[in-house]
């Protein structure tokens, strides 16, 4: 099988690549690291087994030799990242999704969106269905992202109605692991730092608000059958267990075996309240349920952020 990962030296793309090289595929990155590094696929590179392309996918819109899947993870991701790089992730989401589509139409491959649970916004609606159509500011600071996905997934569905070609959608929640960058501003890995340290962890407003996070390796089956199944409707991955930010400051804290205290900042703007995938669906069409608890989850990165410093 030959695979294109675009986004594959960022943290998800490059458990991603994993998958495939130990899959056999042959794999193609393309990936300009605005946010990615080259380290986390540096192991694959080094032993001939993926093509690496350092490119915007925003200029290519071509490319040599037969590609049977197209997983299509381009973008800045965290809030630090995409508001740092605005028109970029616009552009990444609208001309490098647009590029990519038609890569997958020249090939007839198959083509895989990563979206987000943005797409949802501050929802009013509890947990998420696929159903929902959220609720985002368009003009808020945020909407680079939210919208910039939510034109992906028009896009995406606009060329399998019109071409037939066979795409699926995953809406990824909340998502930690392994490789992500302690400065990239997302709670898990931030609040690690901080607790290793022994320093502040920081929580935003009053710490009530919620997320549910999922392991990275029950993230790459979840995006892996959805590949394989290939049904246009999107689907949520996540975990569906909810935590408030305080009660992921105390497991930190305790697994790190930290003296931090906490820090209270103000709530960034149009910050969601409430964020918990129904992952009937994923259940139903993919066969998938999440399987790491975020104990067991945080345990392993905690080990690989030590390792790292050492
Ligand atoms: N991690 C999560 O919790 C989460 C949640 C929802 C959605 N997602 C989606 O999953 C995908 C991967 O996210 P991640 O957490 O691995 O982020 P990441 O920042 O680690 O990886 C994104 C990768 O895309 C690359 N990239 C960005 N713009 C590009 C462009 N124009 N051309 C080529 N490469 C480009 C970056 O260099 C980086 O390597 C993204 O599409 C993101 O929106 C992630």
């Amino acid at each position: 099988m030959n695979v294109l990962v675009t986004g594959g030296a960022g943290f998800i793309g490059s458990h991603l690549v994993d998958h495939f090289v130990k899959a056999g595929a042959k794999t193609i990155v393309i990936d300009n690291l605005i946010t990615g590094s080259e380290g986390n696929i540096a192991h694959h590179i080094d032993s001939g087994r993926i093509t690496f392309l350092k490119e915007d996918v925003c200029n290519i819109d071509k490319i040599s030799g037969e590609i049977d899947v197209i997983t299509h993870l381009a973008s800045p991701a965290s809030p630090f990242d995409y508001l740092r790089y605005p028109i970029e992730t616009m552009r990444t989401a609208s001309l490098g999704t647009f590029n990519m589509l038609e890569i997958a139409k020249q090939k007839r491959a198959k083509f895989l969106l990563a979206s987000t649970s943005e797409v949802y916004g501050d929802p009013e609606q509890h947990p998420q269905k696929e159903e929902y159509w959220g609720n985002v500011n368009p003009v808020g600071p945020r909407a680079v992202y939210d919208e910039g996905k939510r034109f992906a997934e028009a896009l995406t569905t606009a060329y399998n109605r019109e071409y037939d070609l066979e795409t699926s959608i995953v809406r990824i929640f909340n998502t930690y692991g392994e490789r992500m960058r302690e400065e990239d501003g997302r709670v898990i890995p931030t609040f690690i730092s901080q607790a290793l340290k022994n320093e502040p962890l920081t929580i935003f407003g009053d710490g009530k608000q919620t997320r549910s996070f999922c392991y990275i390796s029950d993230m790459v089956e979840g995006i892996i059958r959805a590949v394989q199944v290939g049904k246009p409707q999107p689907v949520n991955i996540g975990n569906p267990k909810e935590y408030t930010m305080l009660q992921v400051a105390d497991i930190v804290r305790k697994l790190c075996l930290s003296t931090s205290g906490l820090k209270y900042l103000p709530l960034p703007e149009n910050d969601p309240k409430k964020r918990r995938p129904d992952i009937t669906r994923a259940k139903e069409v993919l066969g998938w349920t999440p399987k790491v608890d975020l104990n067991t989850g945080l345990i392993r990165i905690i080990e690989w952020f030590r390792r790292k410093d050492d």
